[in-house]
């Protein structure tokens, strides 16, 4: 020993959400994780990963639109305001956005995977300099509290890779009133997956080179790290399926056996075939995409899209009622 105190590299708050959230979703009569666990460092790493696929469309879809409307959108940021995004990742579309955008005051990443957020941050003070990049680590479950400096600055919301699919609609019209009530918000830029062909919606999450597949296992390496759990990660499969009635893709680990696993001392008890639901990619039609707007304060001022209409980027502006 070297009379050093180690402590490990966790935030034991966090620890603590993440044991509390997956035992009581493991332990419902339809089992479930919260896809927001997905994001540990590796999983950020893995996401990026996805977003090279071949069969994964949106980010290179959506990364033309921001390219082909860069002029419009960051027009929308008033001089010196702020750009503010939610599940900023490694903020590389949000480069087309900054470099069109040289009248930004500051920008504003808010991410929960902490440590990727803050070298991504790093990373964009070495390429803009001139920019205030003000890095928040924050869950938007709930509602984001931004930091006081920002509070009055005229500010555009933006939240890009349909990352608001993964939310279930109520709590995605939450996120959208937030936003709303947040000072000095212009408007808010959303992308948006559009409903399409099965097959390319299905091949898009199950990936022949079995990347999504590891990106969604990850969640069980996570709980066998951080929550004291044994999950044979090799006896659970990944399958990925479109639920028409809910217009959604759904992400699951589905047991190849009967067996019990122990996370945090308890013991959960998995039928053969039994699925962990991990994840949801809702997709969208102009009219739902309308609908969630309006139903949040908002309406649709501009949706760009690409020639065949497989994505959406909506440009939504408060509803101000007479
Ligand atoms: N915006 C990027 C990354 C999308 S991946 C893009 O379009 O490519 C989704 C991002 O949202 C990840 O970086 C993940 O860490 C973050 N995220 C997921 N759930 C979150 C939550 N509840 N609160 C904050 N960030 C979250
Ligand atoms: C971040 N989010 C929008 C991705 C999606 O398309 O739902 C996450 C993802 N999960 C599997 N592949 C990609």
């Amino acid at each position: 020993m070297d009379g050093v105190l180690r402590i490990p590299a966790v935030n034991l708050t966090e620890t603590d959400a993440l044991i509390a959230d997956a035992l009581n979703g493991l332990t419902a009569s339809s089992k479930s994780l919260s896809p927001k666990w997905l994001y540990d460092h590796h999983g950020s790493a893995l996401f990026e990963q996805i977003t090279q696929l071949p069969e994964y469309y949106p980010t290179r879809t959506e990364a033309g639109i921001l390219h082909d409307n860069a002029a419009a959108l960051s027009g929308l940021v008033p001089a010196n305001g702020a750009l503010v995004e939610l599940g900023s990742g490694a903020s590389v579309k949000t480069r087309t956005l900054l470099n069109a955008g040289r009248h930004f005051g500051a920008y504003v990443p808010i991410d929960i995977s902490r440590d990727f957020l803050l070298e991504t941050a790093g990373d964009l003070r070495t390429r803009y300099p001139r920019l205030s990049i003000v890095p928040v680590v924050a869950d938007f479950s709930a509602p984001v509290a931004l930091p006081r400096e920002l509070a009055t600055t005229p500010k555009v919301g933006f939240f890009p890779g349909s990352t608001i699919g993964n939310l279930a609609p109520d709590r995605a019209q939450a996120l959208l009133e937030g936003v709303r009530a947040w000072g000095g918000i212009g408007a808010f830029i959303v992308g948006m997956d559009m409903v399409k062909d099965t097959s390319a919606l299905v091949a898009a999450y199950d990936d022949a080179q079995g990347v999504t597949a590891q990106f969604i296992r990850n969640i069980l390496v996570r709980l066998n790290r951080e929550a004291q759990a044994n999950f044979n990660i090799d006896a659970f499969k990944y399958r990925a399926s479109w639920n028409p009635a809910l217009a959604r893709i759904d992400m699951q680990l589905v047991s190849s056996h009967e067996q019990v696993v122990t996370l945090a001392g308890q013991a959960i008890t998995f039928e053969a075939q039994e699925a962990i639901h991990v994840s949801a990619a809702r997709k969208y039609t102009p009219d739902s995409l309308r609908n969630l707007a309006l139903s949040a304060g908002w309406d649709v001022a501009a949706r760009h899209t690409d020639a065949s209409d497989r994505f959406s980027v909506a440009v939504l502006t408060p509803v101000h009622r007479p």
